[in-house]
């Protein structure tokens, strides 16, 4: 359902220009899990924004159901690395908006967002503002907002790195049951070996900048109940390490 094809994305700062990606070509079917890992500044939050419609690509096609992306779609879900919560409004308001936005009525609303905020664990903070939160509970208010929405498309660029084992855990369980459950497609990324392991059916590793598909590693036992303790994950988690390995240092140019 989504497809970047040839994609080429130069940001142009200040300090000159930084060649983000070159040429990166992604495939996503419907419904399908897919996670992306490679070194710090590959390029992985820029795919995202592109699939998104929120950045343009100077070069190459990002298309969605065979339509090219031009702007952001209501059908799409997306996390941003930074979250992207608003923080005059509180944690209820926050985690109700992209319902809100998408003019679900009122107390089917409410039932959602109370509903979600007690599946990632921070009900009792409702009437809090983002300012007030640890950066690990803005990250479960970040993921709650999502995962109210009817999506066919979800996007997370890191959502769970603030979080401690337990917890952090705990939601990959709840990202997983989601996805199955509702069918949509995901795209997520992640610094995290046994994260990429628990939840990609495909492991997608990038180069360092500027970035596109090093390697592509089958996962299909991922999701399976009690993947985390077998035999099979850990010789799956080396395969990746062994994949970022070789694509070179992270970005420190
Ligand atoms: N708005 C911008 N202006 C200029 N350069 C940018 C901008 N956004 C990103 N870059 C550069 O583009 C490259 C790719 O950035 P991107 O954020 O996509 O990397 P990333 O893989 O998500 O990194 P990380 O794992 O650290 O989040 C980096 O070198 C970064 O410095
Ligand atoms: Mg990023």
């Amino acid at each position: 359902m989504l497809a970047l094809t040839d994609v080429s994305k130069t940001y142009k700062g200040k300090a000159g220009e930084v060649a983000a990606l070159s040429g990166l070509s992604l495939d996503v079917q419907r419904g399908q899990s897919v996670v992306l890992i490679g070194p710090s500044g590959c390029g992985k939050t820029t795919v995202l924004l592109l699939a998104s419609g929120l950045l343009r690509a100077e070069e190459g096609t990002v298309l969605i159901n065979n339509e090219p992306v031009v702007k952001p779609r209501l059908s799409t879900g997306l996390i941003l690395q930074d979250y992207g919560l608003l923080p005059w409004k509180t944690v209820f308001e926050n985690a109700d908006l992209g319902l809100k936005i998408r003019k679900v009525p009122r107390q089917e609303r409410l039932q959602e967002t109370r509903q979600i905020l007690e599946q990632v664990g921070i009900q009792g903070f409702a009437r809090n503002y983002p300012g007030e939160l640890s950066g690990g509970m803005r990250q479960r208010l970040a993921l709650a907002r999502v995962l109210t929405l009817d999506v066919d498309l979800l996007l997370m660029d890191e959502p769970l790195s603030a979080l401690d084992l337990e917890l952090r855990e705990g939601l990959q369980d709840l990202l997983l049951a989601q996805w199955r459950e509702r069918g949509y497609a995901q795209v997520l990324v992640t610094h995290s070996i046994d994260e990429a392991v628990f939840l990609g059916e495909r492991i997608v590793v990038m180069s360092s900048r500027p970035g596109k598909v090093a390697a592509e590693i089958a996962n299909p036992h991922a999701g399976d109940v009690g993947f985390r303790s077998t035999p099979e994950f850990f010789a799956k988690a080396t395969e990746v390490r062994n994949a970022l390995l070789s694509t070179g240092a992270s970005d420190g140019s």
